[in-house]
């Protein structure tokens, strides 16, 4: 890739987070929770296929992978957690995500690092099988610290 095109996808993408950062506490709690509803989803189907409740199939194993990894990082990395989004629309965010901001960011980091072993453990069953659990013990270490029953 060229770097004039490099430095136009990066100005791009700061863009994008700027505008998100700025918007709504509304807005920025929907895309979050959205965000996490799309990871469920897919979590849900690779769980079945490892489980062997449906059949296994790579292609679709490593799609969902794949959008849970690229999916992983955005809410924290697009702002959707910044400043005031504490309120604004329902939300089960606990207030330690801003008290504790930095322990917050090491969960998500954990997560982020799993999800993205996923993409390359999705190849086989067993494999498979294993980077979920890796990934589970993250979402639950993180539900149980920083989002309210
Ligand atoms: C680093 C912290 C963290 C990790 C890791 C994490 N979550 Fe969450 N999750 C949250 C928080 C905080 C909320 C509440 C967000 C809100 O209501 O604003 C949430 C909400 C959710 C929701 C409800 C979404 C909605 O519509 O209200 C689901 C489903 C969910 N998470 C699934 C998962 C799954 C599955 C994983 C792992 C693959 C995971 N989460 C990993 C912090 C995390």
């Amino acid at each position: 890739m060229k770097i004039k095109n490099v430095i136009v996808l990066v100005a791009a993408s700061l863009g994008a987070s700027a505008v998100l950062a700025q918007a709504k506490p509304e807005d920025q709690i929907k895309y979050r929770q959205a965000a996490m509803t799309v990871t469920a989803r897919s979590v849900g189907v690779l769980n079945a296929m490892a489980k062997g409740d449906v059949p296994f199939n790579k292609d679709v194993a490593q799609r969902h992978a794949a959008t849970i990894a690229s999916l992983s990082d955005l809410p924290l990395a697009a702002g959707a957690y910044g400043p005031g989004t504490d309120k604004g629309a329902p939300t089960k965010a606990d207030p330690k995500v801003w008290s504790e901001a930095d322990k917050f960011k090491a969960a998500f980091d954990k997560f982020t690092l799993a999800a993205r072993a996923l993409p390359a453990a999705s190849a086989d069953q067993g494999t498979l099988k294993t980077a979920l659990a890796d990934l589970g013990k993250t979402c639950k270490g993180c539900h149980d610290d920083y989002r309210m029953k």
